[in-house]
């Protein structure tokens, strides 16, 4: 039995005064939390802009009693609204998240936090200044298994923290991607867009404070004109090393690690030859694609509102398959949680809680710490301190690829001990 917050403080006290949310960008990213936010009882979310017109017809079909803008503006000047989750493109991450915290609405914003580390510093200003929130949201390192690798190196049942090794293959540049996404200035990219699933995990692993970043990227399809694979080694301040690599070129998907595995894929192996295919002679109709898979499409039915009770087995997918080794052990995935290698053997630890709510409920301790944060007083972890942290060493992968030299951090922070402290699961209790 997995013991979260939710059970902590009762999900009807929180259906009964649930967090004001509108949410600013309704794409592709967007739609991933969208189911999620229908059924969290904390969250009530009320209104939606875009200024993609189809978008917001779907959006208003779907949710018919919230207000629906064509602009950020216009959404901010709600004054019902108390919370702002930004999935605009990541040029706008900035610009609309200054705009909301101005306007007095706490935020959270999606990786990459933004596309500078002087952006994210005015956006923890703006924070400040209009003493409201600001949340770094939307990285893997908020699901369930990651919390558990956290509170089992926290535990010192399997000794210090040695290594961390994380490797992603997947099909991420065949997806459909908009113009935006494929200007390296505008944040496109593997680095900018996955780098931050893998840092804020590795992140939160290991404390929080890394002391230095070395990466080398890759763009090696004329096809797309923004990189599309990254190696990075990092080292925490304590000396403990760090490999993670991502390749999104879609040739070995991860994926096929697990049996399970071929069936779960965005692409199956005869979509991503007529992908390819297509984008080779320039056939694809790629904005139609990218439509498919926001709110009211098919593809996003397929992709992001299966419901699936029992919820469907790991697969390393976008995060990777991460390794997290200790003095006297290895921790890694299973289908429905964890394996942690120990001197007694093997153990399974079941998590399965986490697939309540199908995939996305994954997601689900982002929104919960942002509520607990406005709602109930308490401490905000992953604010724009932390957030910074990750988007520095997300910047410095490539920095460090364009200079072929060691990038040293110095916006780094710690996550406090008492971050999570109702997560709990047997294996922590004894053996
Ligand atoms: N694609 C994914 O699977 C995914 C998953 C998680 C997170 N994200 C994140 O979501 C963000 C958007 O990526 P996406 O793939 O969803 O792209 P997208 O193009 O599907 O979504 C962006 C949305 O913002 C809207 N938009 C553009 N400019 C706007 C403006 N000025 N004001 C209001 N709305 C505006 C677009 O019309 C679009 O609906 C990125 O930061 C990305 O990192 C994407």
């Amino acid at each position: 039995m997995v013991t979260s917050r939710e059970t902590a403080t009762g999900a009807a006290d929180r259906a009964a005064r649930p967090l004001k949310m509108g949410m600013i960008g309704i794409g592709v990213g967007g739609a991933e939390m969208l189911l999620l936010m229908e059924v969290a009882p904390e969250i009530d979310l009320m209104c939606g802009a875009d200024i993609n017109p189809i978008t917001r017809r779907r959006f208003q079909a779907r949710y018919e009693n919230a207000r629906v803008y064509d602009s950020a503006e216009a959404l901010c000047k709600n004054p019902e609204v108390e919370a702002v989750w930004i999935s605009s493109p990541n040029r706008f991450h900035a610009e609309h998240t200054i705009l909301a915290l101005n306007h007095g609405k706490h935020v959270v914003v999606e990786k990459p936090m933004a596309l500078s580390i002087q952006q994210a510093e005015q956006m923890i200003r703006a924070a400040e200044k209009n003493g409201v929130k600001l949340m770094a949201g939307h990285t893997r390192a908020y699901t369930h298994p990651i919390r558990a690798m956290r509170k089992i190196i926290l535990s010192g049942k399997i000794g210090k923290l040695c290594a961390i090794n994380v490797i992603a293959y997947t099909d991420w540049m065949l997806r459909p991607r908009s113009a935006e996404e494929q200007d390296p200035l505008q944040g496109g990219g593997i680095p900018y867009r996955q780098g931050p699933h893998q840092i804020d995990t590795i992140r939160v692993l290991g404390g929080g404070k890394l002391r230095s970043v070395r990466g080398m990227t890759g763009q090696w399809m004329p096809e797309r004109p923004i990189p599309g694979y990254y190696a990075g080694y990092m080292e925490f301040e304590d000396g403990t090393p760090v490999t993670l690599v991502h390749n999104g070129y879609g040739y070995f998907m991860g994926a096929e690690l697990v049996p399970w595995g071929t069936s779960a894929q965005r692409y199956n192996l005869e979509e991503r030859i007529e992908v390819r295919r297509q984008m080779e002679t320039h056939s694809r109709d790629e904005e139609a694609d990218k439509q498919d898979l926001r709110i009211g499409g098919e593809a996003e039915e397929r992709e992001f509102r299966r419901y699936t009770p029992a919820g469907k087995p790991w697969v390393p997918e976008d995060l990777g398959l991460l390794i997290v080794s200790c003095e006297r052990g290895d921790i890694r995935h299973s289908a429905h949680g964890l394996y942690v290698y120990d001197d007694d053997g093997l153990h399974d630890i079941d998590l399965t809680p986490d697939r309540i709510m199908g995939g996305a409920g994954q997601r689900r301790a982002e929104l919960e710490e942002m509520y607990e944060a406005v709602i109930e007083g308490k401490p905000l972890y992953h604010d724009g301190n932390w957030g910074i942290g990750t988007l520095e060493a997300t910047l410095a992968l490539t920095e460090s690829a364009r200079e072929h030299r060691e990038i040293q951090m110095t916006h780094q922070v710690a996550l406090p001990v008492e971050y999570d402290a109702a997560f709990s699961f047997p294996y922590l209790e004894g053996r």
